[in-house]
């Protein structure tokens, strides 16, 4: 007979059927045994004889025969899908059997120590609180792909060995064997990359993308990866990509997260200057209630000064002797009236950055590109850019020389999107296999050293200090 799933059970009342999971609960009354068996779409209670159920465990796979009965209407479970239904079972296999797990798995998980929960990951992905938070955002990143697809975007891959591409954070590299002595950099974003690929002409592109950055993390940014809705168009305002941006959401809202609802649409768009002033940050928290769970406060964040003061966490951008770093990048354009400053009062100049802010967390950011290669190179000098450091960006320079449009984008993480829609503490809860705050894949033990013969081939050395004992 053919596996049929829990869910398709419910109407077939009489029928013989075959199912298979994993054991979820088990209760015993006298010689009647009830078990919870679950599988990829939910729960079913099976119902047999001690003979027949009596020396399985929690967690054991089995497989069973058995015929669907419809419950009784003071029996109906309301809390399950399943809930008119039983299985009396007339066969069972066990298929494999399951040590006692280290941790609960029948709880929200919370209160479970998280370095358990992220060496036995595999285990912690079973609570359905966990299952759900990855089909959703296996169901997110589906939706935005068929939107996206419907506006008219190309889904473009880019390089994952590439060159440094200077987000603001450290880089992962990665040594190269056929070029020895070199490396190969992890991209912060796409950043570079979508705008040669304006120049290509596609127009509007977007990736769900990884994205490397080598720094510490905090509730809302994973160790070393994380993923964004990385797009870019060209022949578009500002107000084009907020626009897009937020119907995009709205629709995936309604759609995904239907119980949720938004406090203002339009999303309000406010100046930099003025939340700053207002409510102290540029990611302010506009829920009307925040003890309401499924309120979602977006609002746009504009006019950013183009550039801040450097500080030192700023000195890998440039010469490390610069007044000035980029409030956003280092491709973002200056507000065409303010071009002129440039040259007189460059903190005084507005970037045509836009921030996305959501509950209180900052989920996208984007900006009008610059396209004129003597802005860029200005800006390049105003962040203490060297000439050697110039050259490294010399293909921008050079692409910009034939015929780019206009163009801009926005990069929405999906991490932190999903993390404030579901109103979760950390990124991690919605990151299947997330790196602990040590920077430690724990379910892999990554990283790990490598062998001498791994390291001669790539002609890279240790240093003493760090060496193998
Ligand atoms: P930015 O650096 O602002 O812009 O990143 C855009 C969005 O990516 C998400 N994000 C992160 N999420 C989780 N963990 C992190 N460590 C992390 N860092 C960033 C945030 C953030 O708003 N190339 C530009 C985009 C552009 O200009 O189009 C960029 O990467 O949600």
């Amino acid at each position: 007979m053919d596996r049929i799933l829990v869910v398709d059970t419910i109407n077939k009342a009489g029928e013989t059927v075959s199912l298979s999971g994993w054991i979820d609960t088990i209760r015993a009354h006298g010689k009647i045994v009830f078990i919870d068996l679950r599988d990829r779409s939910g729960i079913i209670q099976l119902v047999g004889t001690k003979d027949m159920l009596g020396a399985v465990h929690c967690e054991d796979v089995i497989k069973l025969d058995g015929i669907v009965k419809k419950r009784p209407d003071k029996m109906v479970n309301p809390n399950i899908k399943t809930g008119t239904v039983e299985i009396e079972v007339t066969k069972l296999v066990v298929l494999n059997k399951s040590k006692e797990l280290p941790l609960p798995i029948d709880t929200d998980g919370y209160e479970v120590d998280e370095s358990i929960r992220l060496k036995y990951r595999y285990l912690d992905l079973r609570r359905s609180r966990m299952a759900r938070n990855i089909r959703l955002r296996s169901d997110t990143t589906l939706y935005i792909r068929n939107w996206l697809n419907k506006e008219g975007f190309v889904e473009i891959e880019t390089p994952i060995l590439t060159k440094t591409t200077p987000e603001g954070a450290r880089d992962f590299i990665v040594p190269s064997r056929l070029q020895k002595g070199k490396f190969y950099a992890l991209p912060q974003s796409p950043q570079q990359y979508k705008q040669l690929l304006m120049v290509s002409g596609f127009e509007k592109y977007f990736q769900i993308v990884r994205c490397f950055r080598d720094e510490d993390p905090r509730k809302d940014r994973a160790y070393g990866e994380f993923t964004q809705l990385d797009m870019e168009m060209s022949f578009v305002t500002q107000n084009d990509i907020m626009e897009l941006t937020e119907r995009l959401f709205t629709d995936l809202v309604k759609k995904l997260f239907p119980q949720k609802h938004i406090t203002q649409t339009p999303w309000p768009r406010i100046p930099h200057k003025e939340s700053v002033a207002k409510y102290g940050n540029d990611k302010p928290d506009l829920r009307k209630n925040k003890n309401d769970p499924n309120e979602l406060a977006f609002a746009w964040i504009i006019d950013f000064p183009l550039f801040n003061k450097q500080t030192k966490e700023d000195f890998y951008h440039g010469s490390g002797k610069a007044e000035f770093a980029p409030s956003h990048h280092m491709f973002t354009a200056p507000h065409p009236d303010d071009i002129a400053l440039l040259d007189t009062e460059p903190l005084k100049v507005r970037g045509l950055q836009h921030d996305l802010s959501l509950n209180g967390f900052e989920v996208g950011g984007g900006s009008i590109r610059i396209h004129q290669p003597e802005i860029q190179s200005k800006v390049f000098d105003l962040i203490g850019f060297t000439n050697t450091q110039k050259s490294e960006f010399k293909h921008m320079l050079e692409a910009f020389t034939f015929g780019v449009p206009p163009h801009g984008g926005i990069a929405p993480g999906i991490d932190r999107f999903l993390m404030a829609a579901l109103g979760e503490k950390s990124v991690r809860e919605v990151i299947a296999f997330p790196a602990s705050s040590g920077g430690t894949i724990s379910v892999m033990d990554a990283p790990s050293e490598v062998t001498n013969g791994q390291l001669s081939e790539l002609g890279i050395s240790v240093s003493s200090q760090h060496a193998k004992k």
